[in-house]
């Protein structure tokens, strides 16, 4: 890699932080001139790289619109009717809660007000299905940074992007998007996640209440809760773009698999996809159409699919679909 692509790189993982001609020097072990030639080619290439006396450099994108709401429908819809009409602009879209929240397949998502964060990231990434598909990934390990650095717990995730605490699922994404017809880009990718940061009062539905978990057992007073839904917020945006921003179009990977509880266990396939079926390395005659295939996980590969291994030895990579652990 050349000096400049390692000099973007840390300020593309810093966005929006000023850093210092000398780290700069250290840490690529390279002199303070070299610093300055390769920040100048940078600039001629026609980054938007800002350089202030005394504080060091910054790379300067599209400022990020925030919209607050104490109330929505579905801030995921709020995204899409803001994209319709402002095609370039990055927003985000927090409620408070949220009357129509939704979930994948169809389902609803449970938001009542002040237990949970729910936010919808709209981007822009002019690219393909191919450059995009990873992205509902991406926001999984970014989320579980996020929950690390602003509220000190681990958290971990069930494939594809649930994530879970204690055994409970205390978020999920839902990932949507509109690409063009004519060359396959997307113009616009929502990223919608909602966090579940203490169970509500009188607790879960009962459809969801063996299932749905929360970051803490109580809703604090003293309006603390807002406090951690504002840092949660925050670092969610800071890691999503440090992942989404980086010139390692994987580096969000390693996270990802670190954390992803479903390795080494025996599941069942809740939605049997034929492109799944169609992966598998070899077929054998074992496949009951009427019975979930239970597997087991044996990794998840560098396009975050699922590695699973069949009863009869034959293996396959899920690239969607709904899994559930199964209780030996
Ligand atoms: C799932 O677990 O099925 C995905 C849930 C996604 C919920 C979030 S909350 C913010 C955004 N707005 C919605 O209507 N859904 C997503």
């Amino acid at each position: 890699m050349k000096t400049k692509d390692l000099i973007l790189d840390i300020l593309k993982r810093n966005a929006g932080s000023y850093i210092s001609g000398q780290r700069l020097a250290e840490e690529l072990n390279i002199s303070r001139a070299a610093v300055w030639k390769a920040i100048n080619s940078l600039k001629n290439d026609g980054l938007n790289i800002e350089g202030v006396t005394n504080k060091g450099y910054r790379i300067v994108t599209g400022r990020l619109k925030v919209f607050n709401y104490n109330e929505a429908a579905s801030t995921n819809d709020l995204a899409k009717e803001f994209a319709l009409s402002h095609p370039d602009t990055d927003a985000v879209f927090v409620a408070d809660c949220q009357t129509k929240g939704r979930g994948r397949r169809g389902r609803s998502f449970f938001s009542p007000g002040s237990t949970g964060l729910y936010m919808s990231l709209l981007i822009h990434p002019k690219a393909d299905a191919s450059k995009t598909a990873h992205l509902t990934c991406l926001a999984a390990a970014a989320v579980c940074d996020a929950i690390e650095e602003a509220c000190g717990i681990q958290t971990q995730i069930k494939w594809v992007n649930d994530i879970y605490y204690r055994n409970k699922k205390i978020c999920g994404i839902l990932t949507e998007g509109q690409a063009s017809l004519e060359d396959g880009l997307f113009s616009y990718v929502i990223v919608g996640i909602g966090i579940n940061l203490c169970a509500p009062e009188g607790g879960f539905p009962d459809d969801i209440k063996n299932k749905a978990g929360a970051l803490f057992k109580d809703c604090a007073p003293n309006g603390s809760v807002s406090d951690i839904k504002n840092m949660l917020c925050n670092s969610i945006i800071k890691n999503f773009f440090k992942y989404y921003n980086s010139s390692d179009e994987k580096s969000f990977l390693s996270r990802y698999k670190e954390r992803s509880m479903l390795i080494g266990k025996h599941v069942e396939i809740l939605s049997h996809s034929r492109k799944n079926m169609l992966e598998r390395s070899s077929f054998s005659a074992d496949t009951d159409e009427n019975q979930n295939p239970r597997v087991l996980v044996t990794g998840i590969d560098d396009s975050c699919r699922l590695l699973v291994r069949y009863p009869d030895g034959s293996a396959a990579a899920l690239s969607s679909g709904e899994v559930s652990a199964v209780p030996l």
